[in-house]
């Protein structure tokens, strides 16, 4: 008897492995190795059937000049969502969407989808909706809760490639198919589990094969694992176009979508969206809705001037400095990065001579918005002087600037997009790095002399130390501040 041939694949890198352990050799995750049976695949049978000089054709190449044309997109109306997408969906090329489950990666697809049918943005495409994990009726009580159950949107339920390729793979077929979700579906020519390893990967090979072939455009959901990453095999995200994450904190309405890789446009784009009892409903200008709760004259607040992509996005950053009641400080950081908070403490401990090191640090931005440009540095010290001193920020004033490890601050990318957007919104104060490097910093780029809004003041600094005195200014008891931490 044939010995069937098995081999333990990693079910988050994909390495395999001859024999079964505990932890993967190549990744080092734990208990990720599932037995599958080795695939024989074209691959295989090429090397057998004679190499390269088997019946392959000769590739013609040619030069890197050519009459490329416009990328041709398929526009939703959707601008949030076209905006991400890098100005619409490129016929032929597939799409990862990823995101913690309950996040609305159905809710917005469908609704993206019903746009596309019934013609949004002036023009209609034949679209398809495939559901691997809801029945029909749940898809349809969804439309009807959406109010988009009038689109001519094509639904089905399955969840076999081999049913799905034979309805797709025809001429004049669905122009948009979105797949909910890639890890509900199987190949049967293959013996794993749906959402292993090779299943996902084979199932999107196919599919992504499938979209080529016939130049629709293929939305695959994907579900993302406790670390946050897409579940299955890293390839996958190699394998398609645009990869994009859905994210949000679970009590805030606000929904982001945000382009982590996109062959046809730029990255760090974000999407902004509020999930309502009518489905998302896209925030086309979230700096005002990021601020809206905002209360005049609180200490500990400060409204940082961030970039999204190519966004100008305001948001306030919220710090509460308290005693310590434990041998070592707390330090509870939402929405930012713990390590950075660790670096402008230390810088305004170390350089600007105040004691905070040794207080409990809770740091908040607010709305469910994660920054991670460096860009915040200076209004997270401005929210954290602040709520040290117990005196507010003027309401009027926005923040931004990296700080360094001296205790400088330096110039970050885009100050004259923060500042227009700060003075659309009515601030009237800016406080950023010096404008002189701001300039040698724009210099360099070659973009030339900046053009600050005439609107809005800047107050700017070179040192963290002038913040602190800004504070101090204004501060009559700067000896109780500055003193040592209760003892
Ligand atoms: P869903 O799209 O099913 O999430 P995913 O596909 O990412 O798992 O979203 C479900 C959540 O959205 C659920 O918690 C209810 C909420 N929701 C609304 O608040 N309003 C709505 O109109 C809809 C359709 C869903
Ligand atoms: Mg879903």
């Amino acid at each position: 008897m044939a010995k069937r041939e098995t081999q333990f694949v990693c079910q988050q890198c994909g390495a395999a492995h001859s024999k079964w352990a505990g932890r993967c050799d190549a990744c080092g995750g734990w208990n990720t190795l599932v037995e599958e049976a080795v695939a024989t695949g074209p691959a295989n049978s090429l090397a057998k059937s004679g190499g390269s000089k088997g019946k392959g054709r000769r590739l013609e190449f040619t030069g890197l000049q050519g009459d490329s044309r416009e990328i041709p997109r398929r526009v939703t109306g959707i601008a949030e969502f076209d905006r991400v997408c890098g100005g619409g969906m490129v016929p032929g090329s597939a799409l990862l969407v990823g995101g913690d489950p309950g996040i609305g990666k159905s809710t917005v697809l469908l609704q993206a989808l019903a746009a596309l049918a019934a013609g949004k943005s002036g023009k209609t495409y034949r679209s398809a909706y495939i559901s691997g994990e809801e029945s029909l009726d749940q898809v349809r009580l969804r439309a009807v809760r959406l109010g988009v159950e009038s689109a001519p949107v094509e639904l089905a339920a399955s969840n076999s490639i081999r049913d799905i390729a034979a309805a797709l793979d025809h001429a004049g077929g669905a122009e948009i198919v979105v797949i909910d979700s890639i890890q509900t579906m199987y190949l049967d020519t293959l013996d794993s589990a749906p959402g292993s390893v090779s299943q996902v990967r084979a199932c999107a090979q196919e599919l992504i094969g499938l979209a080529k072939n016939r130049g629709f455009c293929l939305v695959l959901v994907g579900h993302v694992t406790k670390e946050g990453v897409i579940a299955g095999p890293r390839v996958l995200e190699h394998m398609v176009d645009t990869v994009l994450y859905f994210e949000g904190e679970r009590g805030h309405q606000f929904r982001i979508m945000r382009a982590v890789k996109n062959r046809y446009g730029p990255t760090d784009e974000i999407g902004v969206f509020e999930m309502t009892d009518r489905g998302l409903a896209e925030v086309p200008n979230p700096s005002a809705l990021f601020l809206a709760d905002r209360r005049n004259q609180v200490t500990g607040a400060a409204v940082f001037a961030g970039m999204e992509g190519t966004r100008p996005v305001l948001v306030e950053i919220q710090a509460l400095v308290a005693p310590t009641s434990y041998g070592t400080p707390r330090r509870a950081v939402v929405g930012w990065d713990g390590n950075r908070l660790a670096m402008v403490l230390a810088v305004l401990e170390a350089r600007c001579g105040l004691q905070i090191g040794a207080r409990d640090i809770y740091l908040n931005v607010a709305g469910g918005l994660r920054i991670s440009e460096p860009a915040a540095d200076l209004a997270v010290a401005a929210a954290l002087v602040s709520a040290l001193t117990l005196e507010p920020m003027p309401a009027d004033t926005v923040v931004f600037g990296e700080i360094g490890l001296s205790g400088e601050v330096r110039p970050v990318g885009q100050a004259e997009a923060r500042l227009k957007e700060a003075a659309k919104l009515g601030f009237g104060t800016a406080i950023t790095p010096a404008r002189r490097t701001l300039r040698q910093a724009q210099g360099r780029t070659g973009a030339g002399k900046p053009s600050e809004p005439d609107s809005i003041a800047l107050r700017e600094l070179a040192h963290l130390r002038q913040l602190v005195a800004m504070f101090e200014d204004t501060a009559p008891r700067p000896a109780r501040v500055l003193g040592p931490a209760a003892s």
